[in-house]
């Protein structure tokens, strides 16, 4: 029963004529939560964005099929609609995807009631079981708010909340607990846990937090300069990366001892994805000649484990 829900296969999308994203594939298992990681800029949001077919988002080339569906041979308003349908989303700015000088509840009811799902004599306890799941107290005052008078961390949670009302069974997360201190974030990760071995809900969760990614995640992909560089299982990633960009992200993540991390000299290319080569020679510490030569490809190097390089292992590059 491991049949993806999402597969995609060398996407490239970005923006008008800006590539963002080149070459990604990846599946979402069904039931899984993967876990995506990668520096600013990287392309993960992107990426979110051309799966949903969000308008603003170009697709140039690539396969994504949506539960057995190609969404490649549909119109584009075709694509839209099915998207909407099947997948939830949690925005990266929650408050920009609402309006922010009309109430909640108000919000809430359009939404749910654009997607069918809105049962007017259930709507109160509904909203109230799914603020008390995101760790939103006083639910009824929330409600009635409006976007632009909560702060960054509520209205994070309000989002998360009103995707677990329409019951999507597929969830796309763009740092969905960004905003949070840790004790709420811890209880928001645990909704999402119970929303996969619960309900079954597949999810793509972006997360700069490596731990949290070793919490929550089945399996974390790495993205570096609009490729993905390395996927496997969250302990393998974590604990035996294989792309020297994996391994200096997880070098540089701070310990309560107060010693600073390593860190990561330079930045990724300007220009975006590169189609030639390794987009992070430069800043890499293994680094060849033929670097600069290499075509892009992830290749198998453990199991259910593939990187674009595995000269972090001390294989390759
Ligand atoms: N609306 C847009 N129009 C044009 N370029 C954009 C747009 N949004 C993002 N970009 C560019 O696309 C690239 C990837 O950005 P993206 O937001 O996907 O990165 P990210 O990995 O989500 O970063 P972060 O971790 O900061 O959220 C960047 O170079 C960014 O400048
Ligand atoms: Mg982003």
């Amino acid at each position: 029963m491991n049949e993806a829900r999402i597969s995609v296969s060398r996407l490239c999308a970005g923006y008008g004529d800006r590539l963002c994203v080149a070459d990604v594939s990846l599946d979402l298992r069904r039931g899984e939560i993967l876990c995506l990681a990668g520096e600013s800029g990287c392309g993960k949001t992107t990426l979110l964005r051309a799966l949903l077919a969000a308008p603003d988002t170009r697709w140039f080339s690539g396969e994504f099929t949506l539960d057995g569906t190609d969404l490649s041979a549909l119109t584009e308003k075709a694509r839209r609609d099915l998207c909407r349908g099947k997948l939830g989303v949690v925005f990266q700015t929650p408050e920009a995807a609402f309006n922010p000088i009309r109430s909640y509840r108000r919000q809430f009811m359009e939404t749910l009631k654009s997607h069918g799902r809105y049962a007017p004599k259930a709507f109160d306890r509904q909203v109230a079981e799914a603020f008390e799941k995101v760790a939103l107290s006083n639910w009824r005052r929330v409600l009635d708010e409006c976007p632009y008078a909560l702060s960054g961390g509520m209205n994070q949670r309000v989002a998360l909340a009103l995707a677990m009302l329409l019951g999507q069974d597929i969830l796309l997360c763009d740092e969905p607990t960004s905003a949070l201190d840790a004790t709420i974030q811890l209880s928001v990760a645990g909704e999402l846990k119970q929303l996969r071995d619960v309900n079954g809900v597949a999810q793509i969760i972006v997360t700069h937090n490596l731990a949290l990614a070793g919490f929550l995640a089945d399996r974390i992909g790495v993205m570096y300069a609009g490729q993905l560089v390395e996927i496997g299982r969250a302990g393998d990633v974590l604990h035996s990366p294989c792309h020297p960009y994996t391994q200096s992200l997880i070098a540089a993540i701070p310990t309560l001892e107060g010693a600073m991390p390593a860190g990561l000299p330079g930045s990724p290319p300007l220009s975006g994805p590169e189609r030639e080569g390794c987009a992070f020679r430069d800043r890499c510490p293994r680094a060849k000649a033929d670097c600069a030569r290499r075509a892009y490809a992830l290749k198998q190097v453990g199991v259910d484990h593939f990187a674009a390089c595995a000269a972090g292992k001390g294989i390759g590059p």
